[in-house]
């Protein structure tokens, strides 16, 4: 039965909904049929075998390339651009390829079909304007070879073999990338739907007008039962036609059929990383960060899904798509996109029995040991071939290269960096008020209130439920006028309801998906039947960008921000709770070529309305649960429906890590695990976790119990209390990782190997992580826990920041971590600002005195950086911030702005400065602006701290401090 689809989802709607009635009891009858299950449905969502294009793809196993290119069609097309000719041997198909150089050290490889009968889908509007750099091309006759030379750098070289096709990617003559090595390129070209034989004219089904209706009727009748487990249809074959291979015209899952108007389109290619033996990247999986071996098992699934109670090590697809993957060895760092926004499946293999494949025939490294490689295997439904390699060298140069072409991180508003407090649902404005004040009772900071889909009347965005709120300007007022923000959620499937503003206007307009009939699409979502918004119309997107002026969102304030949830988007009655593919968009394409840009298409415009309402004066802030390449560059994301339970506590890090690596900034996971209750220990556990990662926000079902910290023994309350006070205290080095995201594109949130990129026992860890280049921070994700293991790395030394303990590296030391302390260690050489004066939400402290935290190292050195603004408007642009370097050497601290010409006044001064890992000094001397004046201090010889007290100095201000 059709319904067995989104049975999972169904039923937590169904607790939830109190007002759909028909809805309700429709799905109560379901329930009474099924025993409810608690773990995800696998059964809902393919596996590779399960998809026609992905086996397609995985079966193509030719000795020899078919595919040939010759050094006669080589051309010039600018000074960065060459084109060749490719043919697939095999059905003499003509491709075309085209090399680009781009500026800092960056390829671009496309192929293309060179006269498709249709034009291939090709991502609009993803890579930046970034400029090009000059190659030559020089071609060797004898070897039937073209090397490539890059204009600007020089080390990097290309070099294409034509018979057959190969491309290889040097850098200083090592290589680096091996493209089709492996002989797996493969590209279906578009092609006339084959006359059906007499035979199968007879039996095959006529295509339904209207896949879902049809459905809908067989669903009921047991034959459809017995479709359902079947495998994808295999349709019979006399012998192998190649235009004629299983799934190809129309597929099959569950009840769906997919038409496939277009027939088989999908692109296969192997790319290697030679001499890599670490991958990381190609988020969203509930897995490790390094990425595993997928021989024998399922590929990386990227499909932007809504999966219920997602299951850990898993590497099925979950609500986000970056097919950006990067590859590290203990000399250099690469990286490569895949520019493609169709269902992909990326198999890896960096199995044992690979090593010194490649390494053998580039002759490169002959002589040294066995050299491992990881080949990589894309496979993706539609598109075209669209590859970008990222020569490095070091980790911080990818996330460099990769935010050039994609786009860095968005700069958040200070308060958006804070904690914020969630669950499905604050009822009223009773409630909010009761909450609200509860945090300022227990005297707990937060910045924002969250309200989910219950506050409206009957899941109609953009509207308010007029009995729980009555008057939510007031209610946000009130919030605004002790400086804190509000969050509604903002989704995009529209309740079908004439009498309901939006949906009523999109349709006159007829802005909504449509059927291929022409009809209006309808799927199943929080409000039971719901039309959704083609969001790839530019026109859509400026109409709902429109919404968000306080004159049309009735009872919306400037203090109110938007959460776009759904966005996958999630249809509970489609496939794969998903929409359908062969959906035909408005203008032309279909649903299967766009779908992971779905949910950034949303995000996109709910920034373009927020920017609009406040004429781009105010940064915007937006939450989205579904994201693909460049999402950085809208808001945050969070990792979506994950579970009260010690290994989702634990599988945070690595998930965050792997979608920071991809670019985005400000990443979270629901604090305390949105399904089922934790325990106080648990929670207490998962705010020390969270306080250190980028989106820092509790939320919960509907059906658990009530989470507020004082609701616990006062025992945790303090605990939870203290963590988040931690962040508060934390937020000026925070706000400074979030800028220098925004101008470079390094995650704030990054793996040790990251910082310490030599350091081979870094290359696999996920259960500690970075923040910044500073910090090193290990939660603990297990009970009962009073000592915690932790490897620090380098050789500067380690302290820890609660007790200043000092701990020489490299080094696994043993820390003790009682149920109020978690491993957090400030690495010696290194500055960390703080306010230490915390206060109910991060508004209060803008002016704030600044403590740094110096860090000597064995070499008596420290340096860091400082970052300051207004912290919500986009003055920052234009010149009205502070950035600070700090440097300690030669026992003088030194403050000096990096950009003498900005300037943001504040008064802000410097209260305190701790140093660590110093001896006793006999007199400190502060120097500003020619004057010279000395300053207090104690010193603590135990563990060697010396503060010195009340510099006094405007931060904003160039000074230094001299020790004697
Ligand atoms: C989805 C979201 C969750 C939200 C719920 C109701 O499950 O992931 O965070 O609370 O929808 O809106």
């Amino acid at each position: 039965m059709f319904v067995l689809d989104y049975f999972p989802t169904m039923s937590i709607y169904i607790k939830q909904s109190k007002r759909c009635l028909g809805f309700q009891l429709l799905a109560i009858v379901f329930l009474m049929i099924m025993d409810e299950t608690e773990a995800v449905d696998a059964g809902n969502f393919k596996r590779c075998d399960q998809s026609a294009f992905c086996q397609r793809q995985r079966n193509f196993k030719p000795e020899i390339s078919p595919y040939v290119t010759n050094i006669d069609s080589l051309r010039k097309i600018d000074n960065s651009h060459f084109a060749l000719d490719i043919t697939n041997t095999q059905n003499n198909k003509a491709f075309v390829l085209d090399l680009f150089a781009l500026e800092d050290s960056t390829l671009r490889l496309k192929i293309n079909e060179a006269q498709p009968i249709a034009e291939r889908y090709e991502v609009p509007n993803t890579i930046e304007d970034v400029k090009a750099q000059n190659m030559i091309a020089v071609p060797n006759l004898k070897n039937g070879s073209i090397v490539f030379h890059l204009g600007d750098n020089t080390n990097i070289q290309a070099v294409i073999s034509c018979s057959p096709f190969r491309l290889d990617i040097y850098d200083e003559k090592e290589p680096v990338f091996s493209v089709n090595s492996r002989n797996l390129m493969h590209i279906e070209h578009l092609r006339q739907k084959p006359v059906p034989k007499p035979h199968e004219e007879k039996t095959k089904p006529e295509e339904p007008e209207n896949p879902d209706e049809e459905q809908a009727e067989q669903g009921e009748n047991e034959e459809e039962d017995k479709q359902e487990e079947q495998e994808p249809q295999e349709e019979e074959k006399e012998e192998s036609d190649p235009d004629d291979q299983p799934g190809m015209w129309e597929e099959t899952f569950k009840t769906h059929t997919d038409s496939k108007p277009r027939g088989p389109e999908s692109i296969g290619l192997d790319t290697s990383f030679v001499n890599f033996a670490h991958v990381y990247g190609i988020p969203e999986h509930a897995d490790k960060m390094a990425l595993k071996s997928t021989v024998g098992s399922e590929p990386y699934r990227l499909y932007n899904l809504d999966v219920f109670e997602y299951e850990l090590d898993s590497r099925a697809a979950l609500y986000g798509s970056i097919p950006f993957m990067i590859g590290h060895n203990s000399k250099r760092t690469v990286g490569l996109l895949w520019l493609n926004a169709a269902e992909t499946w990326v198999d890896v293999d960096s199995t044992e029995d690979n090593k010194g494949v490649l390494g053998t025939l580039f002759g490169y490294f002959a002589g040294e040991e066995a050299v491992p490689e990881v080949n990589v295997h894309w496979m993706s439904e539609s598109g075209v071939i669209d590859v970008y390699f990222m020569l490095g060298r070091n980790p911080a140069d990818v996330m460099r290269q990769y935010t050039k072409l994609t786009g860095t991180s968005y700069m958040p508003p200070m308060w958006a960096t804070t904690y914020h407090q969630s669950r499905w649902n604050y009822k009223d404005e009773q409630d909010v008020k009761t909450v609200d004040a509860g945090f300022d009772e227990h005297d707990i900071p937060y910045d924002c209130l969250w309200l989910d889909i219950e506050h409206t009347d009957g899941k109609r965005y953009f509207t308010w439920d007029t009995l729980k709120f009555p008057d939510p300007v007031q209610m946000q007022n009130a919030l605004a006028a002790k400086g804190r923000k509000m969050v509604t959620i903002i989704d995009p499937h529209i309740k079908v309801d004439t009498n309901y503003h939006i949906y009523r206007e999109a349709q006159n307009k007829g802005y909504f998906i449509k059927n291929k009939d022409g009809s209006e699409f309808k799927g199943w979502c929080w409000p039971g039947d719901s039309a959704y918004l083609d969001l790839t119309l530019p026109e859509v997107r400026d109409w709902w960008a429109s919404q968000f002026v306080p004159e049309v969102y009735k009872g919306s304030t400037l203090n109110l921000f938007t959460w776009n949830d759904m966005n996958e988007p999630s249809v509970f009655n489609g496939p794969e709770i998903t929409m359908h593919k062969d959906i035909i968009h408005g203008a032309g394409w279909e649903h299967r070529h766009v779908h992971n840009l779905y949910g950034i298409l949303l995000q996109m415009s709910t920034v373009k309305g927020q920017l609009a309402r406040s004429q781009g004066n105010e940064r915007p802030f937006v939450l989205s649960r579904a994201f693909y390449i460049g999402t950085q560059k809208y808001g945050a994301i969070w990792t979506g429906d994950n579970t009260a339970e010690w290994g989702h506590l634990a599988a945070s890090v690595p998930m965050l890590l792997s979608i920071g690596l991809c670019g985005i900034a400000h990443s979270g996971a629901d604090v305390g695990g949105f399904f089922k209750n934790p325990d106080p220990e648990m929670l207490s556990r998962w705010y020390q976790a969270a306080a250190y990662q980028p989106f820092f926000r509790a939320h919960a079902h509907i059906d658990t119990s009530r989470r507020e910290p004082w609701l616990y023994d006062d025992k945790y309350r303090d605990i939870i209390r203290a963590a988040i006070r931690e962040r508060y205290e934390l937020l000026p080095y925070w706000y400074t990782l979030f800028f220098q995201a925004h101008k470079s594109g390094e995650p704030p949130m990054r793996p040790l190997w990251y910082e310490f990129p030599a350091d081979v026992s870094t290359f696999d860890k996920d259960d500690s992580h970075m923040v910044g280049t500073a910090l090193l921070v290990q939660p603990v994700s297990k009970p009962n826990t009073q000592v915690t293991s932790v490897y620090l790395p380098g050789a500067t030394g380690w302290f820890d920041v609660k007790t200043y303990q000092y701990y020489p590296s490299p080094n696994t030391v043993s820390i003790s971590t009682p149920l109020d302390k978690i491993a957090v260690l400030q690495r010696g050489g290194t500055i960390v600002p703080r306010k230490m004066r915390v206060r109910r939400c991060s508004a209060l402290m803008t002016h704030d005195p600044y403590t740094l935290f110096v860090a000597v190292s064995p070499q008596g050195t420290a340096v860091g950086q400082l970052y300051m603004d207004d912290g919500h408007t986009f003055g920052f642009q234009n010149l009205k911030y502070n950035y600070k370097n700090l440097l300690f050497q030669n026992n003088v601290l030194i403050s000096k702005s990096a950009n003498p010409d900005a300037s943001w006044d504040s008064d802000a001064w410097l209260e305190r400065v701790v140093f660590m890992g110093v001896s006793r000094p006999t007199k400190i001397e502060m120097t500003v602006d020619g004057q010279v004046h000395p300053l207090e201090f104690s010193y603590e010889s135990t563990t060697r701290v010396l503060t010195v007290r009340k510099p006094g100095v405007k931060m904003q201000k160039d000074w230094s401090i001299a020790i004697q």
